[in-house]
């Protein structure tokens, strides 16, 4: 059987190097560098000839450098005559423009995922994807995993009887049902429009909330505004001011550390699938993703299947 071979990418050494430790290898030897005009340059330092290679990275801020980097390490692999190469991907960024919201722009998700394909992946692992549908553009095998039973095995314990999951807008309606189901909680729906990258508005909450403990859940926090216009519409209906939030991607930019100390959070849990920003400050509980993701590369590398682990249901 062809080695496992586990390259990280510099999105998320961390959780890179965890993964590593659950399925016993190191990872291979690679070095990033840049030439002195700002160009990457990357070497795989050991031999990777007819490996199982498994190139884990973030498409995390700062985006298109960690997606020039997917990008060139694959085609370094395949060069090196890898046998096969899967991209391990915690966080897919640029799956939000999933369509065109006005004309004369691009469906970004669906160039990455051609880019992606084109330089050789083969089969792609990834977690919590923004919508379902992006995985329809790709053509490789795509094996989609979800944090949320991770997520809600590690809020349960800290819910009141009367809780209610908060779905932060009409996209994560889906999502909020997931958790409502495995907590046995009824859900409520925020309606939120888009005013901007960095500002939403919110009118009206769907469900009740008067009295409970609202918990509100979504793939990622950006800028922290639709959390924080979730939170405002929700506590303005009554809901009572000890907000916990699960989140799979916390990615935390611009002003989201100050949105969230803004409200009355009692706990933010989120996964690494990537690593809190250096100037975030604030509590988070950060459940692990390392363990899952080194059982589905264990199992795609014995060729057995992933149904039990994907965690939809
Ligand atoms: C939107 O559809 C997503 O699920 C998130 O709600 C959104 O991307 C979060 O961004 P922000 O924190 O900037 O509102």
């Amino acid at each position: 059987m062809a080695k496992l071979t586990l390259i990280a990418g510099s999105a998320n050494p961390r959780l890179a190097e965890a993964v590593a430790r659950h399925l016993g290898i190191e990872t291979a030897a690679v070095e990033i560098g840049r030439f002195p005009d700002g160009e990457l340059h990357i070497t795989i330092q050991q031999s990777i000839r007819g490996d199982d290679v498994f190139v884990m990275q973030s498409v995390s801020p700062p985006v298109d450098l960690h997606l020039i980097e997917l990008l060139f390490i694959a085609d370094a692999c395949r060069r090196a005559g890898a046998g096969r190469i899967t991209a391990v991907l915690p966080y897919l960024g640029y799956a939000r423009q999933d369509r065109r919201a006005s004309g004369r722009e691009p469906i970004s998700a669906r160039l990455v995922a051609d880019a992606i394909q084109l330089v050789g992946y083969q089969r792609i692992v990834t977690i919590d994807l923004h919508a379902p549908a992006v995985e329809g553009f790709f053509t490789v095998a795509t094996e989609i995993l979800s944090a949320v039973p991770l997520l809600a095995g590690a809020i349960q314990p800290l819910l009141p009887p009367d809780a209610v999951i908060i779905a932060p807008d009409l996209g994560a309606v889906k999502l909020a049902d997931r958790y409502a189901r495995r907590l046995g909680l009824p859900v409520a729906i925020v309606h939120k429009e888009r005013l901007s990258g960095e500002m939403v508005t919110a009118s009206r909450v769907t469900g009740d909330v008067r009295g409970r403990v609202p918990v509100i859940v979504d793939d990622m926090i950006t800028t922290g505004a639709t959390i924080e216009a979730a939170a405002r519409t929700v506590l303005a209906a009554g809901a009572h001011p000890a907000i916990i939030i699960a989140v799979t991607h916390p990615l935390l930019v611009g002003p989201a550390a100050a949105r969230l100390d803004g409200l009355p959070v009692r706990r933010l849990v989120v996964t690494d699938s990537v690593p809190l920003p250096s100037d975030f400050h604030g509590p988070a509980d950060v459940v692990s993703l390392a363990p899952l993701l080194a059982a589905a590369i264990k199992r795609l590398h014995d060729q057995r299947s992933l149904a039990d682990l994907r965690g939809y249901r």
